[in-house]
């Protein structure tokens, strides 16, 4: 597909997709969720954060990152002087994927096959979107983009050569909210954050981006 030129065929383009999409029937996960949710923001956003898939409040709201991972991103955007709203926002997988406990649904990780099934979604979006810089929330994220399972852990706060893109890498922020130690919870926060002040200046270009040797050598 050529990727249409002006902001408004690209704003039309991802409409179609969104449309598109609400009736994707590539894996089984729309049979239990409430809703596709699509990715959010502007089409010409200077970078996408992608994530792994909605959650039970974005299930039923329709919006990506708007339940409690959502607001420990939008904490830390806002703490290193990143506008959410500047920002192109969505998911790797884009239905809620969960089990019935009582009347609670509680997240499960989308398995290899519904990443896959999915990935075509977000790699149009990126395509119309065309944003300088993607970053990888998490793990499902980077396998997602990159077709690899690969460590944020190893890869985290550095920014690769990808697909003629810069790609960023830092943790989940529900990451975060799973650690039970506060402690331990309050350095886990303050190291997503300082990846996202790197961010930051890099959409700033007070930073470099790809450097040497990560040139090249996503996993090397
Ligand atoms: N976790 C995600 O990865 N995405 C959301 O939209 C919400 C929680």
């Amino acid at each position: 597909m050529a990727v249409p030129a002006s902001v408004e065929e690209r704003r039309a383009a991802l409409e179609a997709l969104r449309r598109e999409a609400e009736s994707c029937r590539r894996c089984d996960l729309w049979r239990d969720a409430t809703q596709l949710v699509f990715g959010e923001g502007p089409v010409d956003a200077p970078a996408m954060l992608v994530g792994e898939q909605p959650g039970d409040v974005e299930d039923r709201t329709g919006r990506p990152f708007v339940g409690p991972a959502g607001r420990v991103l939008d904490r830390a955007l806002a703490e290193v002087g990143l506008e959410r709203e500047r920002l192109y926002i969505t998911n790797a997988v884009k239905h809620f994927k969960f089990s019935s406990r009582g009347r609670r649904r509680i997240h499960q990780k989308p398995d290899v096959g519904e990443i896959e099934a999915c990935r075509v979604w977000l790699l149009r979006e990126i395509e119309i979107v065309d944003p300088p810089v993607v970053a990888a929330l998490g793990a499902t994220a980077l396998r997602a983009l990159t077709g690899r399972v690969t460590a944020v852990t190893r890869l985290r706060g550095r920014f690769l050569s990808w697909e003629g893109r810069e790609l960023f890498v830092t943790v989940h922020p529900s990451s975060i909210l799973r650690i039970e130690d506060e402690a331990a919870q309050e350095r886990a926060y303050a190291a997503f954050r300082a990846d996202l002040v790197k961010l930051a200046a890099r959409l700033r270009n007070e930073a470099p981006g790809v450097t040497p040797p990560a040139q090249g050598r996503l996993f090397g």
